[in-house]
């Protein structure tokens, strides 16, 4: 994303300044930033994560302090507002999930948005860049996973991110060939699972893999919450497949094993389409940039690329569409999906 952001800006004119903060919104509080010029964005495209750093505490309108063993928030948006003037900056591009996205539109700079989370929960787009590959790193699990769950004819429960939202378990179990799928927007009862390994044993199959999203629930139950960041109290979701390894214990006869894949599928080398994603995604914020069209997010409709008003996409989260085409293919070849 930066290296075509930083291409596309440059070839139209190579006089524009384009400055990275360094960690997200705290490099605009501490004016600490980097020069991205050619040299600098060059042995991008193959890298994951970013070159200048993030951080998931530097919300400025609420800015953790510590004050001894307590944390505090204060509000540090003017001193954003202030640097970023005395910068002398024409516009600001965040590149980030919903958090990051909105915290940019209630800065009130003028504003590009580019959509990039592994969670694909951003509404205004089709798709996020990162997701892609998340999605390959959690079927290629499945893939690995196959072996010893067959062999042994266990179960295994295969927890993948995706916060509240289901997006990653239900491509990567449909690419995986999950037997069964829990996602944060369909809360699964346990008879429906229990379901799904019997009637596998009735046909000679004495193994079931099943992904967990981190956000998967069961009906009347609540996330499974790991821990909360002290600091910014977000909750850190995690352990919805130990939950469920645990109901399962002592219902059937198999070993059950679970497997969180954690910040794995949050890193390595972007596949080749998460690549052209967010190229084109550089390119368009560079576009709308220089146009001074302001306000908006890039992202894809229909296969287009788009630039949609940042409120749109910020307003609400996107989540499975339980009836949708992916659920309904899941359904169709007989993936359980805990209703
Ligand atoms: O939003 C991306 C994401 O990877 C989620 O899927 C996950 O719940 C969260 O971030 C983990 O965040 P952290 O690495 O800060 O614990």
């Amino acid at each position: 994303m930066l290296r075509a952001f930083v291409k596309c800006v440059n070839g139209v004119d190579p006089g524009i300044r384009i400055i990275g903060f360094r960690d997200g919104f705290d490099g605009i509080l501490k004016k600490q930033f980097v020069h991205l010029d050619l040299p600098s964005v060059r042995g991008l495209l193959p890298r994951g994560g970013t070159i200048l750093g993030t951080s998931s505490r530097d919300n400025p309108f609420a800015y953790p302090v510590r004050l001894g063993e307590r944390w505090t928030a204060v509000d540090r948006s003017a001193e954003v507002r202030r640097n970023f003037e005395e910068l002398g900056l024409d516009c600001l591009v965040a590149i980030g999930g919903d958090g990051t996205l909105k915290i940019a539109r209630d800065l009130g700079m003028p504003l590009v948005g580019v959509p990039k989370t592994i969670d694909n929960d951003l509404s205004g787009t089709d798709i996020t860049f990162g997701f892609r590959t998340a999605v390959q790193t959690a079927a290629n699990a499945l893939d690995q996973l196959h072996t010893t769950a067959e062999s042994h004819h266990r179960v295994f429960l295969l927890e993948v991110m995706g916060r509240y939202a289901g997006f990653i378990a239900l491509a990567a179990g449909l690419a995986g060939g999950a037997d069964f799928i829990l996602i944060p927007e369909i809360p699964y009862r346990l008879e429906s699972v229990l379901e799904v390994i019997r009637d596998r044993e009735k046909t000679g199959r004495f193994f079931s893999i099943g992904v967990v999203a981190e956000g998967a629930r069961p009906v009347k139950g609540h996330f499974s919450v790991a821990w909360t960041d002290r600091a910014t109290g977000q909750l850190r979701l995690g352990g919805a497949a130990d939950r469920l390894a645990r109901q399962l214990k002592g219902r059937i006869e198999h070993e059950v094993r679970t497997l969180v894949l954690g910040h794995l599928q949050r890193g390595g080398s972007p596949c080749a389409d998460d690549r052209i994603l967010a190229t084109s995604f550089g390119a368009e914020a560079a576009r709308a940039a220089l146009e001074g069209d302001y306000g908006k997010m890039v992202g894809v409709v229909h296969g287009e690329i788009v630039r949609v008003p940042i409120d749109e996409a910020v307003s609400k989260s996107k989540c499975v569409d339980p009836n949708g085409p992916l659920c309904r293919t899941a359904r169709g070849i007989g993936i359980g999906l805990g209703d």
